[in-house]
This record gives C-alpha cells, structure tokens and sequence, in this order.
C-alpha cells in the first residue's frame, strides 16, 4: 500500500498532474469517504492506468440554510482510505485554492433540469455542482470520471454539461452500493441517530416495492411506492417522481426505461434515493 500523493493547490496539482502516466481516470467526492465512493475508484483502477480522487466540500452546491459548516470532513481517514483504493493522487484544495478572492459564483448553469425535483428543493444547488465539476474536469484532465447513479439528477446533468462544453472526457455512471438492509450509503447517513437510522430503510423498500410494481405501469409504480412512504410518518417526503430515465419528463406510452426518485427528510437530514424501473414490459399497454 502505497500513499498517494496529495496536491493542496491548482500549481501542485498541475505538477503532480504531468507525471501522471497513460489513461487516467477520476472520481470527484467531497470526502467522508465509504463504500459507494470506493466502488466508484475500484471501477475507476479497473478501467484506466492511474487514478485521481478529488476531495472537496464545495460551498457553491450548498443554500444558506444547508449543512455546509457541518457536512463531515475526515481528511487523514480519507487519505488512508485512498491509499488502500490504490489512488495515484489526491487533489484536496482549500476552498481559497479553488475559488480565489471574492465571492465564488457559479458560471456554468445547469439549465432547466437543474430547476426541478433536486433543484426545487435545494435552488443554485445544480449550478453550483456543474460549476465544480466542469472546474475540476479542466483542472485534472481526466481520459474518464465515474459519479454515482444514487445522485441520478447530478449525473444527467454533469452529463449534459460535458457535451455542452465539449469537454473530452468519458462519463460513466456506477450502480449505487447499499448497505445490507437496502439503504444507500451517503456521508449524510452518519447524521442519523439509532431510530433514525431504521426510519430511513424505508426510502429503499418504497423504491424496491414500486419497482416491482411495474408490470402494472408507471400509476401502479408511484401507487406501491406511495403505500410504503405512508405507513412511514416520520419520513416527510419532498417529493415521489417516476421520470422517463431519457428526457426526465414524465413517463409516456413509449417510455421503457423510467427511473423512480425519492427524497425525504427525516428529522434534519434530506435523504435522496432512486432506482430504475423497466415500464412496457407488461403484456398490453392501456
Ligand atoms: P459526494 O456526495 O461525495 O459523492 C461523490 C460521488 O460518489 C458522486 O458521484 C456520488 O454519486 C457517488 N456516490 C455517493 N454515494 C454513492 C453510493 N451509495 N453508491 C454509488 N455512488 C455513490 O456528489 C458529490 O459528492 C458532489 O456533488 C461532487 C460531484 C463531488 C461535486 O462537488
């Protein structure tokens, strides 16, 4: 187990960058690192020569009101964490070393789907993210970056930036890791106190039981999701969407493959989960 080498600034990173040998792959986290994160890098190591793991707590991505001050932040763990994934090297600036003096703004927007669902919740949320990361694709350089499908919204979005940009690199989109009882792994999960924490399998099972209501269609998905959420009062639910995994609009007769999203807050921690749910495999379509 070698340490990875660890760039604080955009020169380090730069010279570290350059020695950097054949296919060189990222995974972009705000640290707090765990399971879905090392899923990401392992798939990361498999597909490229060298692996570059940026750890950064962006505050463009967080409201006034979110847990910007609070969100975990473990560097020494995660650079141990990093040097058992086999990461080359680790770009962990200062939020000074990112956005020099003055107030950071966004300059990428995220358009309209940045407006909806995530972004009714959280607004500036998208913008903040794709801003970020069109930053550190420049700064890195990457041959291919790997994000999470359990952020899907996210995911569509870098992916349309990208092509928007023109920026040469490959996405790719890693299935979401989940702790045995179904919920997914998050950094926000360790908010969770005890009861919390069995409140919040519920978000899973409610994705699960609509998936398995497909069949049915997408009225018989939303309606099996729904049951589960209301036996559950303690999950206040931000909202429960089918979407077409496409466009992001709502499903229509055409629509096969749809994703069903939810977000929920239990207590003070918001929770986001989705699945993907195969619709027009039922024997007639009404
Ligand atoms: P963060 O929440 O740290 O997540 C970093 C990456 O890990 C994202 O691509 C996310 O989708 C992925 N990820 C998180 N939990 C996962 C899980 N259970 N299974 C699979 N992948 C998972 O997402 C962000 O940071 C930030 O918005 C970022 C893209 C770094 C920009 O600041």
């Amino acid at each position: 187990m070698t340490a990875p080498r660890v760039a604080r600034t955009v020169e380090e990173l730069a010279l570290a960058r350059a020695e950097l040998s054949g296919r060189v792959a990222v995974v972009m986290t705000m640290g707090a690192l765990h399971e879905g994160h090392l899923n990401l890098m392992r798939e990361g190591r498999e597909r490229s020569d060298s692996l570059l793991v940026t750890i950064f707590v962006n505050p463009l991505q967080f409201g006034p009101n979110e847990d910007f001050d609070r969100y975990p932040r473990s560097l020494a763990v995660d650079l141990d964490t990093c040097a058992r994934a086999g990461v080359d090297l680790v770009f962990a600036p200062s939020v000074e070393a990112m956005y020099p003096p003055g107030e950071p703004i966004p300059w990428v927007s995220a358009g309209h789907l940045g407006t909806v669902l995530e972004g009714e919740s959280r607004p500036g949320h998208f913008d903040g993210v794709v801003t970020v990361v069109v930053k550190l694709l420049r700064l890195t350089r990457p041959d291919l970056a790997l994000f999470g499908q359990k952020d899907a919204q996210q995911l569509a979005l870098i992916r349309r930036a990208v092509a928007d940009h023109d920026l040469a690199v490959e996405i790719i989109g890693v299935p979401t890791v989940r702790e045995p009882d179904g919920l997914a792994m998050s950094s926000r999960n360790r908010y969770l106190d005890p009861p919390g924490r069995q409140v919040a399998r519920v978000l899973s099972r409610a994705l699960m039981v609509g998936a398995h209501a497909s069949p049915g269609g997408a009225d018989a998905v939303l309606m099996a999701a729904r049951s589960v959420l209301a036996d559950t009062p303690e999950v206040a639910v931000d909202y429960l969407v089918l979407v077409d995994d496409a466009t992001w609009e709502a499903p229509d007769s055409t629509t096969t493959d749809a994703r069903l999203l939810v977000a929920g807050r239990i207590g003070a921690t918001r929770l986001i989960d989705n699945v993907a749910v195969a619709l027009g495999t039922r024997d007639s379509v009404g």
